[in-house]
């Protein structure tokens, strides 16, 4: 607000409001600072927040530095989600959630989410760290994928997963911005992004824009590696993002599992608690546009070898 704004600053939330096609958009130093600014602004004490409970860490800190009532939903309960609604009771709230969890690669249904909040007046906010340019037939996320891009009230997102750079964002409404402007404190107290980042990601937002052969070249390898691991039995989750989690439960033999496939050149990791619940221990393996089909099938043989090992 002082004198981090530089010209590259402004281009870049011009580009993505332009590439979202809102009012405006506000950029944060990082993505997990958008989700912690956005959501303790608008909310405070005496309002409730309620989140599925896959939600990534940063959305749960900023609902309780918000001050406002926090309730959680088992993950894509709706049944249970609507029950809290129902409960609410005129109270503003706020219904939050990853477009795509990041430890399952699974979608939250923001078809059903949409109805829900019309029906009891939320509002809803959705983080597409993970949909940004890998969902939506032009690469604006999970909630053009479903066809209700126009209905979430605040999209945040990151700069640092498909758009190849660093750096949060809120987009919508001309008064959403300006009055996080004012009132998001990891936007104010915060030291904004380095010039050179923000022009990192307009590039990486104009190669999401205008290359969409990179989308449809990273859906057919999700599509290849999928089926492969499928066919060779791997204990795959059915996610349905380019996160693909292979989950083995056991921490030693997930972290074994991981070295051994790095010993094969493959750099995946073993995520153990607390990012993932005890007993859930998985590899997440994260397909790029940029691998080729021989290194998905090499991928595919080096698992083969990791699972006739355990045999
Ligand atoms: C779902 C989700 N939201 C937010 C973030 C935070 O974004 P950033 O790394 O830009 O701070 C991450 C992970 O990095 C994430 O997986």
């Amino acid at each position: 607000m002082i004198s981090g704004t530089t010209q590259w600053h402004t281009e870049l939330e011009a580009k993505l409001a332009r590439f979202f096609g809102r009012e405006r958009a506000l950029v944060f130093s990082s993505g997990y600072l958008a989700n912690l600014g956005a959501l303790s602004a608008l909310s405070r004490s005496g309002d409730l927040i309620i989140l599925d409970k896959l939600c990534h860490a940063s959305l749960i800190d900023a609902a309780h530095l918000a001050g406002a009532t926090v309730r959680v939903y088992p993950h894509l309960n709706l049944d249970y989600l609507e029950k809290i609604l129902k409960a609410a009771e005129g109270k503003k709230t706020f219904i939050v959630t990853d477009s795509v969890f990041s430890m399952d690669g699974d979608l939250a249904p923001l078809p059903e989410l949409v109805a829900l909040k019309n029906r009891y007046g939320a509002y809803l906010v959705i983080d597409e760290a993970h949909g940004t340019g890998v969902f939506g037939k032009t690469g604006r996320g999970v909630s053009e994928h479903f066809g209700v891009f126009n209905e979430i009230d605040v999209h945040i997102g990151t700069l640092s997963k498909s758009v190849g750079s660093f750096g949060g964002f809120v987009t919508g409404k001309s008064e959403l911005v300006d009055y996080l402007i004012n009132h998001a404190r990891t936007f104010i107290f915060e030291t904004s992004l380095p010039a050179p980042i923000c022009a990192a990601a307009i590039e990486g937002l104009n190669l999401i824009e205008h290359e969409p052969k990179l989308r449809e070249q990273l859906w057919s390898n999700v599509k290849r590696l999928r089926e492969e691991l499928k066919k060779i039995g791997a204990p795959i989750l059915p996610s349905e993002s380019p996160i693909i989690p292979v989950v083995f439960g056991d921490e030693k033999r997930t972290i074994q599992a991981a070295e051994f496939l790095l010993g094969h050149g493959f750099l995946i990791p073993a995520v153990r608690y607390p990012t993932v619940p005890k007993g859930k221990a998985r590899l997440r393996i994260t397909v790029s546009a940029n691998h080729s089909s021989i290194e998905i099938d090499r991928l595919t043989q080096a698992f083969k070898q990791l699972l006739s090992h355990a045999d």
